[in-house]
Parts: structure tokens; sequence; C-alpha cells
């Protein structure tokens, strides 16, 4: 079954691997491309000078065939440099409602002036443009309480065109998805599912482990 546009309808039994996995999978893509959907924003992790690091991101597209997810930064910003040191990423997305816990793991693809980089540019909405147009790196120390941005964001010079400028610092972060876990939490007993891919999308190995 396949979730609405909102991703809150459909939800199996989660009797079957096949079933939760479909289901996950199926969350996940609405996920990417709704934002009414349940796991719309997930936690993204990698491996920094402190250890894990944690931030929450927008999830902006999911395939589930392929078995990669992707989101949206900014090419300075320290997420990057961790991940050419160790492109290994963990995600983890939870929706109270439904009480679904999914927690994935795989490899960084950084699509950064490539044609990937360029269709997901010109597929954003004009106002998720302005963050690329921080005029020092993201994460970096100010002086002042900022926004970052430059003044002329605020006035008529913002537009369509002046826009394109901020793909210089955009990235298409796509994770190839390795590893995939599902915890559904029911009053009739939990359930918890593992897969394992090879990278090309093909499943390896799916196994209930104890919850
Ligand atoms: C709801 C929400 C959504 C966010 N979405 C993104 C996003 O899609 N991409 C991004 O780079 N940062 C996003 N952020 C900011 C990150 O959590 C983080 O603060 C920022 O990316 C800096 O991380 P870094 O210093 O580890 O690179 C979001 C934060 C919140 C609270």
């Amino acid at each position: 079954m396949t979730p609405d546009r909102d991703g809150r309808e459909g939800r199996v039994q989660p009797d079957s691997l096949d079933a939760i996995e479909a289901e996950a999978w199926a969350y996940i893509e609405a996920g990417g491309r709704s934002f009414r959907a349940p796991f719309h924003s997930g936690t993204l992790g990698t491996i920094g000078e402190d250890g894990p690091n944690l931030r929450t991101v927008i999830l902006r597209g999911a395939d589930g065939p392929s078995r990669r997810i992707w989101c949206h930064t900014d090419i300075r910003s320290p997420k990057i440099v961790e991940l050419r040191a160790d492109d290994r990423i963990g995600w983890t997305f939870y929706d109270a409602p439904t009480r679904l816990q999914f927690r994935a793991w795989g490899r960084a693809v950084i699509h950064h002036g490539d044609d990937t980089a360029r269709a997901r540019w010109q597929a954003t909405v004009l106002n998720s443009r302005r963050i690329y147009h921080a005029v020092a790196p993201p994460s970096s120390i100010s002086p002042v309480a900022t926004g970052g941005l430059p003044p002329e964001l605020d006035d008529e010079r913002w537009n369509a065109a002046y826009s394109e400028r901020g793909e210089a610092n955009f990235v298409a972060l796509e994770t190839v998805i390795t590893r995939l876990e599902a915890l559904y939490l029911h009053h009739a007993g939990h359930r918890r599912a593992s897969f394992r891919y090879d990278g090309g999308g093909t499943r390896t190995a799916a196994d209930w482990l104890i919850p």
C-alpha cells in the first residue's frame, strides 16, 4: 500500500518483512515530496571532530527502487568537510502520530556543479534559494547577530535572475542507502525489521530484530 500525499494513510499491519520495507520506502518517498508528510524532515548524522554530529535537515527526495535519498545543503558547511573526510551517513526519522521510526545508513555522494545539482537547483523555489547567498560560510562565527544574507536580498534586486547566484553554493547531497531499519511501536507488540542493500539497489538481507 502507498501512503497518500500526506503520507498518513495506508499503514499495513507489520507482519511481513516485504510489506514493512515497501511501506518504509513509501513513507520516506512521501516525506521527500510533501512538506505535509510525516517524514519531511529527518536527522542527518556525520562523523565530526567531536564524534557523531547530528542535525535536522529537510528530506528533498527519495527513490525506493534505487535506495537513495536526497537533501540540500551549502557546499561551505561543515557537514561537507566531514563527509569529504568520511562519507558515512546515518539518518533517523520519527513520526509521533504513526509511532514509526526509520533509521538508515549509507554513503554520501556530493553533487556540486554537476547535472544532478543543476536539475535539483532548477526545481527549487525562489524562497528556498536565499540561504545559499550567505556571505560568510554557514557555521562561521559572526561578531553580530545576523541571518548572514546580503542586504540586496531584501530589496527589489531579489528575483529569480538574481537568485541564480546562489547555485554556486548549492549541494544536492545524495545518500546511497546500504541499511534500513523500521521500528513499529504497537500496543499489541512492537516490530523491528532490518534490511541491507548492496549499494546498487539490490536487497541482500531482510531480518526481524528484537525491538
Ligand atoms: C527544520 C529544520 C530544517 C533544516 N533543513 C536544513 C536543510 O535542508 N539543509 C541544511 O543544510 N540545513 C538545514 N537545517 C539546519 C541544520 O540543522 C544545521 O543547523 C546546519 O545545516 C548546519 O549544520 P553543519 O554545521 O553541521 O553543517 C535545518 C534546520 C531545521 C531546524
